[in-house]
């Protein structure tokens, strides 16, 4: 592994694995490629270690000569996918965006890495890892076993569905081209440099600003949850160790209802940042109108990669919370840069305006 593709790496995930690998790869060079989204920000990347290794290319991975041109001028040997529209929220509004980014984005992608390496144009060993979801596979009742890689697949949502026809196209180009793909399915992610849609950034700001904070329907929804350095160095194993064509589910074992999560929030801000008439947080819990179609409960099975590859979670979801919630108060200045993003205001007052 000496020069990255990484697709999406202004996002959350992605930075965090710019981030990751820099400090755990000390020759690799990074090439990200992002076209900056609502939900890509150059401010996600201001203290990486080492930035001489890390280079910008704005971009859209639906642009199949672009695409071309940076695996052939860089040597690229590893690919690492995340680039896709993430918000199920605003799948339910948009869905055409998602179709665009994540399908005919990764299929660009995929074509482009296949004629890249089809033309001999790269030595060493090379790799396509694609980044999914858990919630291709659909919704887990309450005395379900937990998904794991031989889950049928089953997505409910804009969102899911075209990250399932994303993972559909990475196995295809693995079968039919012997493409040197692997795959990973996770859970939410939570942790540093979330955009504040998401669940718990949404939460934690919202609270500090002593908005209302929105739990849709009876809030008994149940999300696996993973610190996201769990998660890149999950990915990072899978880089170094995987075998070709295999896909890892990955999880945080941590399963709470949204409810409690919103909780654990409000308890840990009202230690860290009282309100000022000492009242709790938590009062400012709301409900509103359910999501259409919401999945009731996801869970990940992660024997596969635990047992191949060794890969546990480090993190507990209570030290995970609370540095959480620590670093969005010792970060007001990417909060506030964040929050004047194009849409941000628009999107979350539409959002909310509707339930
Ligand atoms: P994110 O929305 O924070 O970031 C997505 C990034 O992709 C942004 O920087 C955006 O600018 C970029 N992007 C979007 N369209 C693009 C295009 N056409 N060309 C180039 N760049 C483009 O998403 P995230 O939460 O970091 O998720 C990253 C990946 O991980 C996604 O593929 C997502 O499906 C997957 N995933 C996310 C979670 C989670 O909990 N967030 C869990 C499992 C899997
Ligand atoms: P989210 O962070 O949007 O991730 P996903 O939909 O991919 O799981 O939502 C996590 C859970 O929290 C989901 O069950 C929806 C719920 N939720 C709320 O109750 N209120 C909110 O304001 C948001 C954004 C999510």
């Amino acid at each position: 592994m000496k020069n990255i593709l990484v697709t999406g790496g202004a996002g959350f995930i992605g930075s965090n694995f710019i981030r990751y690998i820099l400090s755990h790869e000390s020759s690799v060079h990074v090439f990200n490629l992002d076209v900056l989204t609502y939900a890509g920000s150059l401010e996600n990347l201001k203290d990486l270690p080492d930035p001489e290794r890390h280079h910008f290319i704005q971009g859209d991975i639906c642009q199949y000569d672009l695409v071309n041109k940076v695996m052939m001028d860089n040597r690229i040997d590893t690919v690492v996918h995340f680039a896709a529209e993430s918000h199920v929220d605003r799948s339910i509004h948009n869905p055409g965006q998602f179709i665009q980014t994540n399908i005919v984005g990764t299929f660009n992608l995929l074509e482009a890495a296949r004629q890249y390496w089809m033309a001999g144009q790269n030595i060493g060993p090379v790799r396509f890892h694609h980044v999914s979801t858990d919630e291709v596979f659909g919704a887990l009742k309450p005395d379900d076993p937990p998904f794991s890689e031989k889950t049928p697949y089953a997505p409910r949502s804009p969102y899911s569905a075209s990250k399932a026809s994303s993972d559909h196209l990475v196995h295809a180009y693995f079968h039919t081209y012997g493409l040197p793909v692997t795959l990973s399915n996770c859970t939410n992610n939570y942790g540093p440099y979330q955009f504040p849609e998401k669940l718990i950034p949404l939460m934690i700001l919202n609270a500090l600003e002593e908005k209302p904070l929105p739990v849709y329907g009876d809030g008994l929804q149940v999300r696996d949850w993973l610190y996201v350095e769990d998660h890149c160095e999950a990915i990072h194993l899978v880089l170094q160790k995987g075998i070709t064509g295999e896909t890892y589910a990955i999880g945080g074992n941590n399963q709470p209802p949204n409810i409690e999560i919103i909780r654990t929030i409000c308890s840990i801000l009202d230690e860290l940042s009282p309100l000022a008439d000492h009242r709790s947080h938590s009062t400012l819990i709301q409900t509103v109108t359910d999501r259409p179609g919401h999945d009731r409960r996801y869970a990940m099975d992660i024997s596969h990669i635990h047992d191949e590859l060794g890969w546990a979670p480090r993190k507990t979801l209570e030290s995970g919370l609370l540095e959480t919630v620590k670093w969005y108060l010792e970060h007001s200045e990417w909060v506030e840069a964040v929050r004047k993003q194009k849409d941000f205001t628009s999107w979350i007052n539409k959002n909310y305006a509707q339930r």
